[in-house]
C-alpha cells in the first residue's frame, strides 16, 4: 500500500485527538484512504510541554518550516486557535503547496473569503467540518448530500459550552461560574470563554452554514447575536413552568426570500427535539424544499468528537474529495441570498417578557394597556405570590401570541421607563 506523510500544526484538545487517531487506528484510516497516512511532524509552540499523549519527540518540533520544506507533506491539518498566528501558518501552508483541513471557525468567518480565494488561486483546497457542529458531519451535509435543496432555513444549537452550561443550571441546579468552569475543564470552551458565552463563536458557525446553505458571505460581527451570559436561573425556570425550555439558538431562514440570521436565547417547546439536546452536544434542525425537516445532532466539541471530522476531512484530502468539494464551493456562491438588515422590524415571532416590578396596585394593568396599544395579545401571564409586605420586587411572567419584533421594541421601550419597572425588560423568542 502507499504511504502518503501528513503533518499536524497544534497537538492541544484536538489535535492530541487527531495524533491519537492517525497512529493508534493507522489500519482503519488505511482501509478508507486506499493508503496509509504517515504522521511525520507535529508542530508545536512548547515542545516541553507535558502531553497527554505519548509521542515520539523526533516527531515534535517548533519549526513549522519542517513542515513547509518537505514536498513530500501534501495535507496538513491545522490546529491552532484564534486569528494570529493561525492565519499567517494557513497562508505558509498553502503557499508551500499543502492542502489544508482546519477546525477554526473564529479564523474563517474573519478571513474565510480571503483564504479560500487564496487556496483556489493556488490550487490547493481548505477543509472545515469539524468548525461546524465539531463531530456532527453538517458542512459536508449541506454542502454536498443536500445540494438538491433550496435550505429554507436552519435552526442550530451550534455551541456546545453554551449548551453545557444551560443543562447543568437547568438540571442539576449549578451556578453559571460553576458550570462554565467545568466546561473549561472539559476542553470545550474557546481559550478565550467570552467568545463561547456571548455568542460569538456560535456567530462564527452561523455565518459559515450561512454560506455554504445560502451563498451569503456575512461577516459574523453583522449577525445580530446574545449570548448566555445575562441568562437568569429565574428564565430557565419560568420557561420550564410554561412548558419550555430555553436553548442559545443559531438561525437562519428565508423570509419573504430575504435571509433572516441571529443568535440568541429562545424558548423551545419541552417536547421538541432541540429541547432534548443536552450537555456538550449540537443539533441542526434544516429545511429543504426537497427533503423536508432533516436533523443532526452530535457532539458539538471535545477532544474525540472533534478529531472525528477532522481526520474524515484529512482522509477526503488524501482521496481528492475534499478538491472536488471546495472547488463547487465558489460556483455556489455566486448567487447569494440577499441579507435582512439588522432589527427588521417585520420579523415575526411569539415572545417570552420578563418584567421586574414593583408589586403595588395597576402595574400589570399599565403592562398590558402598553402592550396592547401595540396590538401584542396576550398568551399567558405569570405572577408568584409573594408576601403581603407591600412594594415588594416580583417578576412578572408574559407570553404572548405572535407578533412583530418591531411591536415588540416599542412596547418595552415605553414599559421600562414606566416607575414601577426596576430592570430592563428581559425579551426571549420563543419558537414552536
Ligand atoms: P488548544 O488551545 O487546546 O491547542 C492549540 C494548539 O496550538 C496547542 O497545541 C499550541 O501549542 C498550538 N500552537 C499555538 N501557537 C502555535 C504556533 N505559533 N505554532 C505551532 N503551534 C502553536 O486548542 P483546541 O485544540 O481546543 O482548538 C484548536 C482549534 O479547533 C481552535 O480553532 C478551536 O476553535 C477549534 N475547535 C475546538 C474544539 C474543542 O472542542 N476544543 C471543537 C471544534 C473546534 P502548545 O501545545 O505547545 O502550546
Ligand atoms: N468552544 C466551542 C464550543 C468548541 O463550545 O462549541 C466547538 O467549536
Amino acid at each position: 500500500m502507499d504511504t502518503t506523510k501528513v503533518a499536524l500544526v497544534g497537538l492541544g484538545t484536538v489535535g492530541t485527538g487527531v495524533a491519537h487517531l492517525l497512529l493508534d487506528e493507522a489500519d482503519r484510516l488505511a482501509r478508507h484512504a486506499g493508503r496509509r497516512l504517515s504522521l511525520a511532524w507535529v508542530v508545536v509552540q512548547d515542545r516541553d510541554k507535558p502531553r497527554d499523549i505519548h509521542l515520539p519527540r523526533s516527531l515534535l518540533t517548533d519549526d513549522l518550516s519542517q513542515v513547509t520544506d518537505d514536498p513530500e507533506i501534501t495535507a496538513v491539518v491545522q490546529l491552532v486557535g484564534g486569528l494570529e498566528p493561525a492565519r499567517t501558518i494557513m497562508i505558509r501552508l498553502l503557499e508551500s503547496g499543502k492542502d489544508v483541513v482546519t477546525a477554526n471557525k473564529a479564523l474563517l468567518a474573519e478571513h474565510g473569503p480571503e483564504l479560500f480565494d487564496h487556496a483556489r488561486q493556488l490550487g490547493r483546497s481548505i477543509s472545515f467540518d469539524a468548525a461546524v457542529g465539531g463531530g456532527i458531519p453538517i458542512v459536508t451535509n449541506i454542502s454536498q448530500c443536500l445540494s438538491a435543496n433550496q435550505i429554507e432555513s436552519l435552526h442550530g444549537i451550534l455551541n456546545g459550552t453554551c449548551n453545557f452550561v444551560i443543562s447543568r443550571m437547568d438540571g442539576a441546579g449549578a451556578s453559571y461560574r460553576d458550570a462554565l468552569a467545568e466546561a473549561q475543564r472539559r476542553g470545550y470552551a474557546e481559550a478565550d470563554p467570552t467568545m463561547d458565552v456571548d455568542g460569538s463563536d456560535a456567530a462564527q458557525k452561523l455565518a459559515i452554514l450561512a454560506h455554504l446553505a445560502f451563498g451569503a458571505r456575512v461577516h459574523w460581527q453583522d449577525i445580530p447575536r446574545e449570548g448566555i451570559d445575562q441568562l437568569q436561573t429565574a428564565d430557565l425556570q419560568f420557561a420550564r413552568e410554561l412548558g419550555y425550555r430555553i436553548k442559545l439558538l443559531a438561525v437562519a431562514q428565508l423570509v419573504a426570500e430575504e435571509l433572516e440570521l441571529h443568535v440568541a436565547p429562545q424558548l423551545v417547546r419541552h417536547d421538541s427535539p432541540l429541547a432534548e439536546v443536552r450537555d456538550a452536544y449540537n443539533a441542526v434542525r434544516v429545511v429543504g424544499d426537497a427533503v423536508g425537516r432533516v436533523w443532526f445532532h452530535g457532539l458539538g466539541a471535545g477532544r474525540m468528537p472533534t478529531a472525528s471530522a477532522v481526520v474524515a476531512d484529512l482522509v477526503d484530502t488524501v482521496v481528492g474529495r475534499a478538491a472536488i468539494t471546495f472547488r463547487t464551493l465558489e460556483l455556489w456562491s455566486q448567487r447569494p441570498a440577499r441579507v435582512m438588515p439588522r432589527d427588521n422590524a417585520h420579523v415575526s415571532s411569539r415572545y417570552y417578557l420578563r418584567f421586574d416590578v414593583v408589586d403595588h396596585p395597576g402595574v400589570l394593568a399599565e403592562i398590558t394597556g402598553i402592550l396592547g396599544r401595540h396590538k401584542i395579545s396576550i398568551a399567558s401571564v405569570i405572577q408568584h405570590e409573594t408576601g403581603e409586605s407591600a412594594e415588594e420586587i416580583v417578576s412578572l411572567v408574559v407570553m404572548t401570541h405572535t407578533t412583530t419584533d418591531g411591536a415588540i421594541r416599542q412596547a418595552v421601550g415605553e414599559i421600562n421607563v414606566l416607575e414601577a419597572v426596576q430592570a430592563p425588560t428581559r425579551v426571549l423568542r420563543v419558537l414552536d
